[in-house]
């Protein structure tokens, strides 16, 4: 019988039968399917675990904070905080190309966890979030099926040669399997049910080449965006929200005086299986909310936007 309770008690045997008494090494992000792992592999194997968490500048508004403070505080993982900022941004320095940034994203990543992991003595597994989808997707890949316009790195990101074997408790799971699965385990729904985030993050929503500057605005744009979203009760009614930043300069008043700053746009959208997807029509009245509170609470923007190009032909995210 499938019910959350089920699921977890059976995926906590079978991690505990294969992994006996020994180390569990985790890379957690912070999205849904690594956390609903870490709170599975804690309750199974409790210290035996050890999470690596990197926070690469690309993060959300205190986002690094808030995954600290939910697995290390809160729920007493062990978790390695790695603040790589300042090597990821100097990698990205002069890079705009889409796709080189996410590969000098997603390989920064393999050798800091790499790094980490060589840190640590008898570890001798490694657990992946890895869920059903994932798996259809990277055959389908592997055959030559899916078509790649954009590179994603969630499944095989890992170098095939570490000397682990994989725990992977959701391979057979659905994301709204993983979802309740995360309920059940104790984790607060408002992070289960959070937007995906990609992995290369802000890296891919800041057009062109990331500077530390843009991704501290980016963050507060998109902090209010998502504030009113949630307050207005559309976080919940679209699939995907965020704030694009765009390095163009627009002008505008203040006062008396004039300004010539930067320029956002929203990007909000309904999609069931994010191949295809409408753009969210949002009410103007939450529109123009958004918009005054981020032009008149952050300096350096000057002008906001709505994007409404549906995927087909638009992707979802603008890099
Ligand atoms: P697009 O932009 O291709 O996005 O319509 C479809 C979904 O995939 C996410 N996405 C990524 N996820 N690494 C990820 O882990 C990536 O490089 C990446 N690029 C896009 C996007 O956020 C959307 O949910």
């Amino acid at each position: 019988l499938w019910t959350p309770a089920n699921i977890a008690e059976d995926a906590i045997a079978r991690m505990r039968e294969q992994v006996g008494n020994k180390k569990v090494l985790l890379a957690l992000s912070g999205g849904v399917d690594s956390s609903v792992v870490a709170a599975l592999l804690h309750k199974a194997i409790g210290d035996k675990l050890t999470c690596v968490f990197v926070d690469n500048g690309l993060l959300r508004l205190d986002e690094g904070d808030q995954v600290m403070s939910m697995f290390a505080e809160n729920m007493g993982v062990n978790v390695i905080r790695v603040d790589a900022e300042d090597l990821f941004l100097g990698k990205l320095a002069g890079v705009a190309d889409p796709e080189q940034k996410r590969k000098i994203i997603g390989n920064t990543f393999i050798d800091i966890f790499d790094e980490e992991a060589a840190k640590l003595t008898d570890v001798d597994f490694l657990a992946q979030g890895t869920i059903y989808p994932d798996v259809i997707e990277s055959a389908a890949s592997k055959t030559g099926k899916a078509h790649v316009i954009k590179s994603h790195h969630n499944v095989g990101g890992l170098p095939e040669d570490m000397q682990f074997e994989l725990v992977e408790p959701l391979r057979e799971l659905f994301k709204d399997e993983v979802r309740k699965l995360g309920v059940e385990l104790g984790l607060p729904p408002h992070m289960v049910y959070r937007h995906p985030f990609p992995g290369p993050g802000l890296g891919v929503r800041i057009l062109g080449e990331v500077k530390k500057d843009y991704a501290d605005i980016l963050r507060r744009a998109d902090a209010i965006f998502i504030e009113e979203l949630r307050a207005s009760g559309w976080y919940d009614k679209t699939s995907q929200a965020f704030t694009v930043f765009l390095p163009v300069k627009s002008v505008g008043v203040v006062g008396d005086g004039r300004r010539y700053e930067y320029v956002v746009a929203l990007r909000a959208v309904e999609t069931i299986d994010f191949m295809t997807a409408r753009w969210a029509h949002l009410p103007y009245e939450l529109l123009e909310k958004v918009s005054g509170r981020i032009i008149n609470e952050i300096e350096h923007i000057s002008r906001v936007t709505y994007d409404v190009s549906s995927k087909p032909p638009a992707t979802i995210e603008w890099e």
